[in-house]
């Protein structure tokens, strides 16, 4: 196992009916913004709930927040913090909404160009404004962990900024609140918390056992539960075990003293600034291909991947890795997250300007070899078509 240090300050608030806990988790004399997407959060009664919650405090709004969040949208909700008067604030919706917010906690009190937040990957800040969350959405981990993606849209680029200031004070996790999500989202958040585990665990060994044996667990609950929540909306233990999972996925803990990969995701978000893909689409379309292009370094990790995930026995573990990568992407189709480019209307042509975008924005040299280079890349997307 690898040195590490491990720090996670965010209070987690678990279950059904939690959302009145925000009388007790915000002070009573803040000032609130409570920071929402687009329709959702009115329509299926969060909102009206959180305002309940929060009393008598003062409060303002601010909706809108689309999915994949705009440094153009977030920018004018700095603006109202700054004519409001706000002094705390409160994301209610999904990763896109918590990750917004996390960029105006930082931008309000950031003494130069809120741009060099995201230019600066978030290594300038000193101090955010204090927030928290009330999810509606299990998929990013965004709700425990200091990571925000913000896209700058001038420049069809998704910047991520990590700094320890934009930890959630708290985050509220009411697995009825996952009801109400189309199948669509409920797939995309099973495949981006299965991907996170991924990035981390399907590298090389280091002997981490409690790493592994977390992340195999992360893994078998989202194949279990996963088809659950997606046959049966309403299953509260299927929701609690898969928000669960997502949160964990991606706070930190299963990261901790192992390699990391991240190539899938860097790759994903140059589909998403460019074609306009949903973050965990791009994932299930990139992840198999790039296991297949680095089955021969990964083999280790793949074959006890198979066994301990899939329950794989038979073959040696050249043959266990490839039916491992099979079985994952047949499981990505499964919870209905297509896994090739032309399933979203993409063709060759698409490659050239992905390959463009990587070099400038200096991605070329990715994976926990660091040898993913633009030729890997591109053969990653050609094997994707
Ligand atoms: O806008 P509304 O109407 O609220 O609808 C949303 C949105 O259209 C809807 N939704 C959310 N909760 C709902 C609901 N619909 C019905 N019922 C509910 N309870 O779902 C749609 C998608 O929401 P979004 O927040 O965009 O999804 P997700 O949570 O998957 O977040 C994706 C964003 O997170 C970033 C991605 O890049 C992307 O921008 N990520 C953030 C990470 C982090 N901070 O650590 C890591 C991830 O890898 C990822 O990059
Ligand atoms: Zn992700």
């Amino acid at each position: 196992m690898n040195n590490f240090e491990f720090y996670n300050p965010t209070r987690i608030v678990f279950g059904q009916g939690q959302i009145s806990r925000l009388s007790t988790l915000i002070p009573e004399d803040a000032n609130v913004m409570v920071l929402y997407g687009g329709e959702s959060a009115r329509k299926f009664g969060t909102l009206d709930e959180v305002e309940a919650a929060l009393g008598d405090r003062k409060v303002s709004l601010f909706g809108g927040i689309e999915a994949n969040p705009k440094y153009e949208t977030m920018i004018k909700a700095v603006e109202q913090v700054k004519n409001e008067g706000t002094d705390y604030l409160l994301a209610v919706g999904g990763g896109s909404v918590v990750d917004g917010t996390k960029f105006v906690a930082a931008a309000s009190l950031y003494d130069g160009e809120p741009l060099d937040i995201l230019k600066t990957g978030g290594a300038k800040l000193k101090e955010a404004m204090p927030f928290g969350a009330v999810l509606t959405l299990s998929a990013t981990g965004s709700e425990m962990n200091k990571v925000s993606v913000i896209t700058y849209d001038a420049a069809q680029a998704k910047m991520a900024f990590i700094s320890e200031t934009v930890f959630p004070q708290f985050s509220i996790l009411d697995p009825v609140k996952t009801f109400t999500l189309p199948p669509r989202q409920v797939g995309n958040g099973i495949v981006d918390a299965f991907v996170h585990v991924t990035e981390q665990y399907l590298t090389y060994p280091v002997n981490a056992k409690v790493q592994d044996r977390f992340a195999e667990g992360i893994l078998q609950t989202l194949v279990e539960d996963g088809p659950k929540a997606m046959a049966n909306p309403e299953d509260y233990e299927a929701r609690s075990n898969l928000m669960w999972a997502a949160t964990q996925a991606l706070n930190g803990l299963i990261g901790t003293g192992v390699p990391q990969d991240w190539a899938t995701h860097m790759i994903g978000h140059e589909l998403t600034a460019l074609y306009g893909l949903d973050h965990a689409q791009t994932l299930a379309v990139i992840l198999p291909s790039l296991l297949e292009e680095k089955q021969q370094q990964k083999q280790a990790k793949l074959a006890q991947f198979a066994e301990r995930v899939w329950g794989m026995t038979e073959g040696d573990d050249a043959e266990k890795a490839t039916q491992a990568i099979i079985k994952t992407r047949e499981f990505f189709e499964s919870v209905g997250v297509k896994t090739r480019l032309g399933d979203y209307q993409l063709d060759a042509t698409c490659i050239d300007p992905l390959v463009q975008h990587l070099t400038d924005h200096k991605m070329t040299h990715l994976g926990e070899h660091q040898d993913i280079d633009l030729d890997s890349s591109r053969r990653i997307l050609n094997r994707s078509l």
